[in-house]
């Protein structure tokens, strides 16, 4: 494996490619997360998680993720980054997630974190997850790929409702 990870512009191509394959969005995610993990050195745990209804609540729940096994399988929207974001509809970013008091531990080892909303038709249906072993790993290029992931994941169920 390569010391360094590719830039984020060459694996927007290849997340691309997993979407035009894609047979379910679950392949789909189960893919942009594999991609992620292996490529991206610095990303030890990539996760969607899936916006659901319980009762009246909405809850965001643990889809397909690569890393160690997060305690946070069901997250409501008042609590962690994640909630966070999926509430606002915005992209955060936490160069040190010791100074955030929403973060939401899932391992000790943790330091920084991305979490970037996925839209169908505008509206709010999951998140991308990311959350890495180094302090500020997340750069505006990084920030860009993600975006893109997650667009990718959107764009793909807005074609296959
Ligand atoms: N850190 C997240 C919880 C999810 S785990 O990191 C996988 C949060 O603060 O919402």
């Amino acid at each position: 494996m390569p010391a360094t990870s590719p830039k984020p512009r060459e694996v927007i191509g290849e997340l691309n490619a997993l979407a035009s394959g894609a047979t379910s969005a679950q392949e789909l995610m189960e893919g942009i997360t594999k991609l992620l993990h292996q490529k991206m050195l610095r990303y030890n745990w990539v996760g969607f998680y899936m916006l659901e209804k319980e009762g009246a609540q909405d809850m965001l729940v643990l889809g397909p993720f690569r890393g160690t096994m997060t305690p946070h399988t069901r997250i409501p929207l008042n609590q962690g980054i994640c909630g966070a974001a999926a509430f606002s509809g915005k992209t955060i970013v936490i160069d040190d997630v010791s100074a955030d008091p929403r973060y939401l531990a899932c391992s000790l080892e943790t330091k920084s974190e991305i979490v970037v909303p996925v839209f169908v038709e505008k509206k709010v249906v999951g998140e991308l997850d990311i959350d890495s072993h180094f302090l500020a790993a997340f750069t505006p290029d990084d920030r860009t790929l993600c975006e893109h992931a997650a667009a990718v994941l959107g764009r793909w169920l807005e074609k296959h409702p």
